[in-house]
Parts: C-alpha cells; structure tokens; sequence
C-alpha cells in the first residue's frame, strides 16, 4: 500500500520488508540510521523491545508502551504508534461518534492497550472484558495512572459480554482469535447483538470473520480489520512525507494482496 502511494504521489521512495531476528534489533535499526532510512514500520515481535532503540516518544507511544512506527529526525529515531490512530481512524470513517459513543472493548493484550488509550483521551466510556481479569485490572491501573481516565473491566464470559452489550454502541474485537491459527471462539451469539450496534473485529486477513458474520446477519454495521491496518499505514505515510494519504489507492492496493494471499492459500 506504501509503494502504490509513492507511486501516486511521484514520491521518490520504496517500501521493503526485512526479516529481522530478535538478537539483531538493535543492529539492524543502527543499520537503518545510519544509511539514512526516511523511517520503518515495527512489527511482531519488536513493538516494544524496539522502545530501547529509539531516542525520542510520541506522547501516545509512550502511554502504549509499544512503537509501530519510526520517523528519522536527522539521525534522531523518533517512535509513533499509528495502531492506535489507525483504529480510531478506521471507526471515525465507518461512522462512529466516539465522544458519544460507549465502547467494549474485548481483550488486553497488546492491540487492546493501543485502541484503549487511543480511546482513553476521546470517548464517553470504555469497558474492557477479557479471559484474564488480572491482566484487564492491570490494564485498567495503568489507564488511571497515565490518562487519569477511568474504565470499567469485567471477565469475558458470555453472560457478562450480553449484559455490557446492552450499554454499547461500539464493540471491538481486539482478542488474537482468529490471528495466525488462534482457534478460540469469541463467547458471543446473534442473540446477543441488537441491530444498532457497530462491530469492529481488528483480525485480518480472512474474508469474514465469525464475529463479524453473526453482526452481519443481525444487520450491524461491520468495520473489517482490513481498515486499521490501512489507516494504521495512512498515519504512518503522513508521519514520513507530510502528505495526506492517498486512502483510495492505498486500499486497492492492500485489498489486491489480500485476495491474492487467499487465493494462494485457496
Ligand atoms: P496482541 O498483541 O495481538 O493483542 P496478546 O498480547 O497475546 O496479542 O493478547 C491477546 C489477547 O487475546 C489477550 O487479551 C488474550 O486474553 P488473555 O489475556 O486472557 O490471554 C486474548 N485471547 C487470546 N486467545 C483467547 C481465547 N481463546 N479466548 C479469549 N481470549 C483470548
């Protein structure tokens, strides 16, 4: 999506992946500096060991505590997340209001930390569910501490999941079930969705995912996990050119290798 942007754009620049191993993080990002890289994206597993690499924070990044985005200041590493944004962005464009909105939020793992911050400085009220309930009230200290917000956190279970969804306008799915062969089952059922609700499921790279198959047929509004990953590349584009992204071309682009991935898988 990055390099279809250039191209629209005329911008002089390529977009290329590097497999890198955990004990050559920090090598390959000297490596990076010093040939001058306009910035990179981090990915699994180096969002937040890259944190030592860098020498300055967005405020956000730094409330996250992980880092998918650099930006090359002058040869001063400058750490973003654009995960979080890029979700906010992805609901903002597929119609929700997120100052009035009240959201579940389910999961706290690393995806659910980035929407729930991002969310923290915005949104009326959060609710966190997740199978852990030490790792969601650990979540929600550090919400307090850092965002002086308040969030209210529960156990996933399918009983607690309908009751917080008769207070919902905007559920997320920011679990790993369905990510890179998760096999678990969100505890959910159609019954348990009412029509007006906007279902978001952050999991890509499948068609439909069964979350967003039951909102579907209940008639919710669905934002696809495709979108945060696009936007999450648009605020990184912005971030490295100071140009708007061209969101159009950018989705094309993605959708394109989407479906060539899963007709290979096929
Ligand atoms: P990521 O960085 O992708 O968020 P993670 O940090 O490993 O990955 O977090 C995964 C999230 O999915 C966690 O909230 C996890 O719940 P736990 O904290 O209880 O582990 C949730 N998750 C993963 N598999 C699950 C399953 N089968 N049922 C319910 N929640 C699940």
């Amino acid at each position: 999506m990055h390099n279809a942007a250039f191209r629209e754009l005329g911008i002089d620049s390529v977009y290329v992946p590097f497999r890198v191993p955990s004990r050559y993080l920090g090598s390959a990002v000297l490596g990076l500096r010093s040939q001058g890289v306009s910035g990179f994206n981090v990915t699994v597993p180096h969002k937040i060991e890259i944190l030592k690499c860098l020498q300055r924070l967005d405020p956000l990044a730094q409330h996250i505590g992980a880092v998918n985005t650099v930006q090359n200041v002058n040869g001063k590493l400058v750490g973003y997340n654009t995960d979080a944004t890029g979700a906010v962005e992805a609901l903002r464009q597929n119609g929700a209001s997120l100052g009035s909105s009240a959201f579940t939020i389910l999961g706290a793992g690393g995806a659910a930390r980035a929407i729930v911050f991002a969310l923290a400085r915005i949104s009326r009220r959060i609710v966190v569910l997740n199978r852990t309930l030490e790792r969601a009230q650990r979540l929600k200290q550090e919400v307090k501490r850092k965002a002086h917000r308040n969030i209210e956190i529960d156990q996933l279970t399918r009983k607690r999941l309908a009751k917080a969804l008769l207070t919902t306008d905007v559920l997320v799915n920011a679990t790993s079930i369905g990510m890179g062969g998760n096999p678990g089952c969100l505890p959910i059922e159609k019954t348990d969705l009412k029509r007006d609700l906007i279902v978001f499921d952050i999991v890509y790279g499948e068609r439909e995912t069964d979350l967003s198959r039951k909102a579907r047929q209940v008639g919710c509004r669905t934002i696809n996990g495709i979108e945060m990953l696009l936007h999450q590349g648009a605020e990184a584009f912005k971030i490295w050119t100071r140009r708007r992204a061209p969101i159009d071309s950018m989705r094309d682009a993605l959708l394109a290798a989407m479906e060539a991935r899963n007709d290979a898988r096929c």
